[in-house]
């Protein structure tokens, strides 16, 4: 049930809500999720629908606009799209500014936030005109930042921008092509990465889209808000845990495969001993994106002719998983990136990228939040409460007589 809460200053209460857990921050047209029955829909659609027929650019139409476009209106937006996909040239200069070790979420975060450097005309968030071309500028240039963060860490020279591919073929073009050599992309990898995207896209009020709607309360752009979310999405406890999953499998694959003893340390509690990929804050029977998830991954190692001993790894932990009591009675099932890793992987991209992955992913969802928020006349500056639980007043002490 919905309860408007009473405002604080007629009646003086104040809510503690440690993480959230029963407390919305907002009304939203977006995305419905029913953890208990495990439904996500995108604007009423479910997601299974969206991930087997459309396509990543007709969802962040969707999302952000509210209703699947006609063929003309994608045909526009993506034309659009493409006319973006370039970076200023100083650009290159700050990928190089970085150690070739950084991360690249870290890369990502600050190239983002530095976007509004060099279009200081985007500074106004109730600029219609000015927050569609951000928009626009944010989804054609993130592929291109990604790919070339990741060029720069391997010192490979960067790729400009082919024009003529899709979206998700020109980011593989220009993350795994050489000048030198013509680079086929491969439509299973196409379908499969777009298809994730789709999956990634929206989540209603997690801790990334949270924080881009907190920042963007205080009335900052769009790319101050999204590279924060950015960086909420880099812990491992959310985008992280991607990274975190292949980690896990692998550290349990140099050890012998042994998934028991594994599960057991995790029911011991063992500090920072955790069934990564599993567990979810709404879901509490299962994460449709994880269903979908876990039949691609069969399906594209076969089509790649990869066959990974961590794919078995994971079926095999979480068949252990499902059957043990501890994760049966605190409702843990694999979330979306359980298997995405392994996806990842066979593709070819290293494990540091995978978060990276994630957010071009989330992309239009922080977007299409940001600006629901924008126009809805009942937002306020985000500022939670406290209960202080510090000293009471005490006097000054002098240095000398502590
Ligand atoms: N492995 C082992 N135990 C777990 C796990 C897990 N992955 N997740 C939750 N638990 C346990 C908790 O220790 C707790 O046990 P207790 O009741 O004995 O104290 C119980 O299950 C409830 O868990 P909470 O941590 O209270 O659940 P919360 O909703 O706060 O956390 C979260 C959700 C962060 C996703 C958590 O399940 C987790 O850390 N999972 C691993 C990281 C991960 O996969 N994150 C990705 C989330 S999805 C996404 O962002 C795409």
């Amino acid at each position: 049930g919905l309860r408007i809460g009473p405002l604080l200053k007629e009646t003086g209460h104040v809510t503690l809500d440690t993480g959230f857990t029963n407390t919305a921050s907002t009304t939203s047209a977006i995305t419905y999720i029913d953890g208990d029955a495990g439904i996500l829909r995108y604007r009423g659609y479910p997601i299974e629908e969206l991930a087997e027929k459309s396509s990543f650019l007709e969802v962040a139409y969707l999302l952000i606009y509210g209703e699947l476009p006609t063929a003309d209106k994608l045909q526009a937006f993506t034309e659009r799209i493409k006319r973006h996909t370039l970076l200023d040239e100083k650009f290159r200069a700050f990928f190089s500014a970085f150690p070739r070790r950084a991360h690249p979420m870290a890369v990502l975060s600050s190239a983002v936030s530095a976007l509004s450097t060099f279009y200081q005309d985007s500074l106004d968030p109730f600029d219609a005109e000015q927050v569609d071309l951000s928009s626009v500028r944010l989804i054609a240039k993130l592929p291109t930042i990604a790919a070339y963060a990741y060029k720069t860490s391997i010192g490979q020279p960067l790729l400009y921008p082919d024009n003529s591919l899709g979206y998700v073929e020109n980011f593989l073009r220009m993350t795994f092509g050489l000048p030198t050599e013509n680079y086929e992309v491969d439509p299973e990898i196409v379908r499969v990465l777009d298809m994730l995207f789709v999956l990634h896209a929206d989540h209603e009020q997690n801790c990334s889209t949270s924080t881009v709607r907190l920042v963007g309360s205080s009335q900052a752009n769009l790319f101050s808000s999204v590279s924060a979310g950015v960086d909420a999405l880099f812990g491992p406890l959310h985008g992280g845990a991607n990274q975190a999953v292949l980690e896990m499998l692998e550290n349990i694959h140099k050890n012998g495969d042994d998934v028991e003893s594994f599960v057991r340390r995790v029911k011991n509690k063992e500090p920072g001993v955790k069934l990564m990929g599993f567990g979810h804050r709404v879901y509490r029977n299962y994460d449709p994106r994880a269903a979908v998830v876990k039949k691609a991954t069969t399906k594209v190692l076969d089509a790649l002719g990869v066959s990974d001993p961590l794919l078995d790894l994971a079926m095999r932990l979480e068949e252990v998983a499902l059957h043990d009591d501890y994760f049966v009675e605190r409702k843990l099932y694999p979330n979306v990136d359980f298997y995405t890793g392994v996806i990842y992987k066979a593709i070819g991209f290293p494990t540091n990228a995978f978060t990276v992955l994630f957010a071009l992913g989330r992309l239009p969802g922080w977007i299409a939040q940001w600006r629901e928020m924008m126009n809805d006349p009942a937002t306020k500056i985000g500022r939670p409460r406290q209960v202080y639980v510090g000293e009471g007043e005490r006097h000054y002490v002098d240095i000398n007589a502590r």
